[in-house]
């Protein structure tokens, strides 16, 4: 049997967080799909073509892996991929409550699918797509946060305040 895992997120943008993830995750399942979310109740900067080619420019390198965008409930669209997973990152315990509440409602709504979580390399552990654009719009440097593409995508989308 293959085992599909699907790790969805907003990704705006993907992080070299989101990326540890994704890496650790391609060694263990047989597919791998990064599912980006067009509606998860935030106002993205990037639309969610730009996240999908940001995602996808940023992990060439990583196998077994697909990155799609959806906008439909996420246990939806993992049952039409055919993924028995759910992946999450887990980076402290403040992510836990929301963690709780969302695998709470899939599990609900989809009993078949479980919900894992991993854990991100400890450096990357307060590392969040909202404070990386925080620091990019006030000028701080983010380089060691973001891949390269995805830190020149941030500096034309923040109009060159990156220094
Ligand atoms: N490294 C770096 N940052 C990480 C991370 C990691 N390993 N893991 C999480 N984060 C950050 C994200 O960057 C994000 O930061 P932000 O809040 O500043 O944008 C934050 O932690 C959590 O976001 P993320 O993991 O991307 O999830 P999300 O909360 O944006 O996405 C969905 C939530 C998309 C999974 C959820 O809204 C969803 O399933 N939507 C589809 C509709 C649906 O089914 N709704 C019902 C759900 S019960």
């Amino acid at each position: 049997m293959t085992t599909t895992a699907i790790y969805p997120g907003t990704f705006d943008p993907i992080t070299n967080g989101h990326t540890d993830l994704i890496q650790r995750a391609s060694k263990l399942f047989d597919k791998v799909i990064v599912a980006v979310a067009e509606h998860s109740g935030k106002q993205p900067a990037f639309s969610l073509q730009e996240r999908i080619d940001l995602a996808n420019t940023v992990l060439t390198n990583v196998d077994k892996i697909e990155v799609c965008g959806f906008d439909t409930l996420l246990v939806d669209f993992a049952r039409q991929k055919n993924a028995q997973i759910i992946l999450r990152g887990l980076r402290a315990v403040s992510d836990f409550e929301y963690e709780f509440q969302l695998t709470g409602m899939n599990r609900k709504m989809a009993p078949e699918i479980e919900t894992l979580f991993l854990m991100p390399a400890e450096q990357y552990t307060y590392i969040s797509s909202s404070l990386v654009k925080e620091l990019a719009r006030l000028g701080g440097d983010v380089s060691s946060f973001v891949h390269e593409k995805v830190f020149s995508a941030l500096k034309d989308k923040l109009k060159n305040k990156i220094k």
